[in-house]
């Protein structure tokens, strides 16, 4: 197949999924009368309407790779699917990133209330266990705790949840390429890790199989963090579905600024110091750092750093035989790259 013609295919097949998804959410949330009425709305805003539904997308195809049920894996995807809808609500309260704009629509805490948005974020957080606890979800008990288990461990403090504090702690401080790679990892590369370990589980995977699954999700999450971080600096609102330079202003330190540090001269570093010191940043801030991203092709480099991932991501499927479901995987690889939201 040409690349244009499994682009097309990777994007039709991404949206079918994004379909079934978005069916299964709304009969999961459907309204309910009375007081927990306005919760129900604010979890299903959460979760409706929007999203790329990247990672219910991996394990549907990490399923076909075994021939799992594709209904058990729908059902584990959209458990994978509430808890980073979850992590999005919570990302955006005032006391995280005070992001007002999400998939092109006023953030939950905006459209209701706070105290709303967090009780709707825990609310998707616990239906995803419930749902993976369920025996709709596989008959066999054992399989069951494995996706309980893996699940928490890769949403919780070693993985999205721990990530997300060290995103926290290194605001507006100096940090090296080290700690935030292994922050992508734990905020983004966790919970995209073990959508594709899911579908190993539920294909009842040998260990080099899952082992080799994992490999490639870790990467194209470091590749998928790499690019988001990037397109926070020049993607358009309206495209992206969130404010653009949003990471400057709340002053966390993302890949294009470290390689500013890197390439810059001592004038340039102290600049940056100075104004990731200040309490605020104003668009003249903004505007004087895009020039040095320009000037250092910061984002090009942040792209390349992506590519590399992208690539040992790609090789990490060299252990599975030709087929159409491994195809799409490797077609997945580039979409980090590629992707404009
Ligand atoms: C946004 O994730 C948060 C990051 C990990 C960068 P997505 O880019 O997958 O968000 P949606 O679900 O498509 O909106
Ligand atoms: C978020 O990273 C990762 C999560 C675990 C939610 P970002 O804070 O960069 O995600 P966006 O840009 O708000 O989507
Ligand atoms: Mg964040
Ligand atoms: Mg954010
Ligand atoms: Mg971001």
């Amino acid at each position: 197949m040409n690349n244009q013609r499994a682009s097309k295919a990777l994007t039709e097949a991404m949206a079918e999924c994004a379909a079934v998804m978005e069916k299964f959410l709304k009969n999961l949330l459907s309204s309910r009368k009375g007081y927990e009425g306005k919760l129900y709305s604010a979890m299903s805003y959460a979760s409706l309407k929007g999203g790329k539904r990247l990672r219910p997308f991996l394990t549907l195809q990490s399923a076909k790779l075994f021939e799992a049920s594709e209904q058990y894996a729908l059902r584990v995807g959209t458990a994978i699917e509430l808890i980073h809808c979850y992590s999005l609500v919570h990302d955006d309260l005032p006391a995280m990133d005070n992001d007002s704009l999400r998939r092109g629509r006023p953030s939950c805490h905006i459209a209701f209330d706070e105290a709303t948005a967090i009780l709707a974020g825990d609310a998707l957080q616990v239906l995803a266990f419930e749902i993976l606890s369920d025996p709709k979800t596989h008959p066999d008990p054992n399989v069951r705790v494995a996706l309980v288990k893996g699940l928490a461990i890769a949403s919780g403090g070693g993985g999205m949840v721990g990530g997300q504090m060290i995103d926290l702690e290194s605001e507006n401080c100096d940090v090296d390429l080290e700690t935030i790679s292994r922050m992508q990892r734990l905020k983004t590369g966790a919970l995209i890790s073990f959508s594709c370990e899911a579908g190993a589980i539920l294909g009842k995977a040998s260990v080099e199989e899952k082992q080799a699954l994992i490999k490639y999700a870790q990467d194209i999450g470091l590749a998928f963090q790499i690019a988001d971080d990037a397109l926070d600096y020049f993607s358009s609102k309206k495209i992206f579905g969130k404010e653009i330079g949003k990471d400057f202003y709340e002053g966390k330190t993302t890949l294009p600024l470290i390689i500013i540090f890197q390439r810059g001269n001592n004038e340039e570093r102290s600049f940056l110091k100075e104004i990731f010191k200040k309490k605020k940043r104003n668009e003249d801030d903004f505007s004087e750092t895009l020039a040095l991203i320009n000037k250092y092709k910061a984002v090009e480099a942040s792209f390349k750093r992506a590519e590399y991932f992208v690539n040992v991501s790609y090789d990490a499927l060299g252990i599975f035989q030709h087929s159409e479901e491994k195809n799409v995987l490797q077609n997945l690889t580039e979409f980090s790259l590629n992707r404009s939201f």
